[in-house]
């Protein structure tokens, strides 16, 4: 055995399903803690625009000090790239916005439910945005997701229509991010991509909070919420959940680089069932037995249309195969 430092490079190169697994775990993981940290967050200081500049800017404070002891090297970003990453962290700091709004204002178990109906986003912008045809079966497959999150949102305790639409906002909002993103295919890495998008997206997020939320904070949200908690708690909670939130997000735009994008959507929804679980058993709210049953028809239904997806891929894949070797 030569170098001792290639060791872990062999691991990860020999056991490339293994180290995959392993991301999806961290990535759920890091996503339970956020989720639970944050509602803590609100039901103290229910100021998501606010919190939502926090989220980046700890994370881009981060990033520069990785950069900084060169974990990972900065990569260099020229005009081209800026212009092309510009979209993609505008669409992230609108999702990112709107989650949050989302999650203060209802239940998280709610939020990601409606979340949940991102793939469905996706398939709309395929067909009437960028045009592609889906077979009627897809849209069919589809039928279960809208019941399901309709059943849970008709007897959802905690629901109101800010919650309801801002998260709906956000599934627009990030459909066009992932748009965005395959414009943005470049050779450099997902680590310093999210980094530079997450110091864009910070920009966009800051003008809207101090339109928002910035009188109020000054005259007493941020006093109220440290007569509440204490100065030390306030700030350490906002330290925390801005790396957890950090490291959730870099952690999927990791994943992403590794398995294909539908793999990635699955994945996501899959985190979903997890978080809703855990928020539940976490903050101990209600849900109506009609409203269970709607979250699991749902998230049942995108399993079902991810399927069915997966599997027409697949035939796609196979014609075009046998189309070339019969040339
Ligand atoms: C956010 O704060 O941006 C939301 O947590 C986004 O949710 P998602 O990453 O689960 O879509």
């Amino acid at each position: 055995d030569s170098a001792g430092e290639a060791a872990p490079v062999r691991f990860f190169d020999r056991y490339p399903a293994l180290v995959t697994g392993f991301f999806f775990f961290m990535w759920y993981f890091l996503n339970v803690i956020f989720n639970i940290l944050n509602k803590r967050i609100y039901n103290y200081f229910p100021y998501p625009y606010f919190v939502s500049v926090i989220h980046l800017l700890v994370g881009v404070v981060y990033c520069l000090v990785s950069w900084a002891v060169g974990l990972p090297k900065r990569a260099p970003i020229d005009s081209k790239l800026l212009k092309l990453l510009i979209p993609v962290a505008v669409c992230h700091a609108l999702g990112h916005v709107t989650s949050n709004v989302s999650f203060a204002a209802v239940a998280v178990s709610f939020t990601h439910t409606i979340k949940a109906l991102e793939p469905f986003f996706n398939a709309a912008a395929s067909q009437f945005i960028l045009g592609q045809q889906l077979p009627l079966t897809l849209w069919l497959s589809l039928a279960p997701v809208v019941i399901g999150v309709s059943m849970a949102s008709l007897t959802e305790l905690s629901f109101n229509w800010t919650g309801f639409i801002s998260a709906m906002i956000s599934n627009i909002s990030f459909t066009y991010r992932s748009i965005y993103s395959k414009k943005a295919m470049t050779d450099m890495d997902s680590t310093n991509i999210y980094a530079y998008i997450s110091i864009i997206a910070l920009f966009v997020c800051i003008p809207p909070a101090i339109i928002v939320e910035g009188p109020q904070l000054i005259k007493h949200g941020l006093s109220d919420a440290i007569s509440k908690v204490g100065m030390v708690k306030f700030i350490s909670d906002l330290f925390w959940v801005g790396m957890f939130y950090h490291l959730y997000n870099q952690l999927a735009t990791n994943t992403l680089e590794r398995v294909a994008p539908l793999t990635h959507a699955v994945g996501n929804v899959l985190k979903r069932v997890f978080v809703i679980g855990f928020s539940i058993l976490a903050f101990g709210n209600k849900i109506s037995t009609q409203t269970g049953i709607g979250t699991v028809i749902a998230i049942a239904g995108v399993a079902a249309y991810s399927y069915i997806k997966a599997q027409m891929e697949e035939e796609k894949r196979v014609s075009i195969i046998l189309l070339y070797n019969h040339h």
